[in-house]
């Protein structure tokens, strides 16, 4: 029997041959980019080429703060360096159709930020127009490569635990936090911080076929800002 280490499920640089090759471009200079993105992509030693925001201050503090060389209000500026070969794609689902039009000009691989969209239609219509584009579109469902869901799939490929009739994701959040994006955004622990636990459920998930059923609830109590619609 074959037990799990940490080179398992640890990040690491594995099939990275030539991080230069890979220069990101990164639209979307806001609050995910600065505490997560950047600092994993400097802590692994990725080239950062260029970042844009439609807000020059946040991109021009972004770019100042991880030394990116490059910093722009206009999409088509950062699109036209030889040296952005990858885009990290890091802001809202509304704009995203939009900006895909404009990366379209001059195709590169995106990583989009969760949620892909907030209905299905939407993410349906983003998907078909990469397509059509010449994009190749991921989405940023990082929860997969979280070393702890990462060890538990680990476990699951080596079938440890057996046969899996069904999955039950626990988690404890709230939205009440004056200021913020979601403070008031409707379902906002179902459709965007949820989202990674539905694809937790597919990740987990040993079987071609999809789940027969999946289900999410929240609780609220009165005088919570969450917004159940
Ligand atoms: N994967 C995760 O665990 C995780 C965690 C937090 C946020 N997110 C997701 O990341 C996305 C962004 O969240 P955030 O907290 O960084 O939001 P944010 O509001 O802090 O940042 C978004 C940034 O995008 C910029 N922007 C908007 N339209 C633009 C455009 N057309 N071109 C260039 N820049 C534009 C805004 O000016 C802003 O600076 C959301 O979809 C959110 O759900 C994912």
């Amino acid at each position: 029997m074959e037990f799990i280490r940490p080179e398992h499920y640890l990040p690491n640089k594995k099939g990275i041959a030539d991080v230069k090759q890979y220069g990101i471009g990164l639209i979307g200079c806001g609050s995910i980019a600065n505490s997560a993105h950047l600092p994993a992509y400097r802590k692994y030693g990725l080239h950062i080429a260029a970042c844009c925001d439609v807000n020059a201050e946040a991109a021009r503090a972004t770019a100042e703060k991880f030394d990116i060389p490059f910093w722009t209000t206009d999409i088509n500026e950062l699109l036209a360096r030889e040296d952005v070969g990858v885009i990290d794609l890091a802001i809202h689902p509304e704009p995203r159709l939009e900006v895909l039009k404009l990366i379209g000009k001059a195709p590169r691989p995106v990583l989009c930020q969760k949620p892909l969209a907030l209905d299905l239609a939407h993410a349906e219509r983003l998907s078909q127009e990469a397509a059509r584009l010449g994009i190749i579109l991921g989405v940023n469902q990082q929860a997969r490569w979280a070393p702890a869901h990462k060890a538990l799939k680990t476990v699951l490929e080596q079938d440890l635990i057996g046969e899996i009739y069904s999955i039950h994701h626990y988690m404890r959040s709230f939205q009440d936090q004056a200021g913020w994006w979601w403070t008031n955004m409707a379902n906002f622990n179902i459709v965007d911080h949820g989202v990674h636990y539905v694809d937790l459920c597919r990740y987990f998930n040993p079987y071609p076929e999809e789940w027969s059923r999946v289900h999410c609830t929240t609780a609220q109590l009165k005088g919570q800002m969450q917004s159940i619609r």
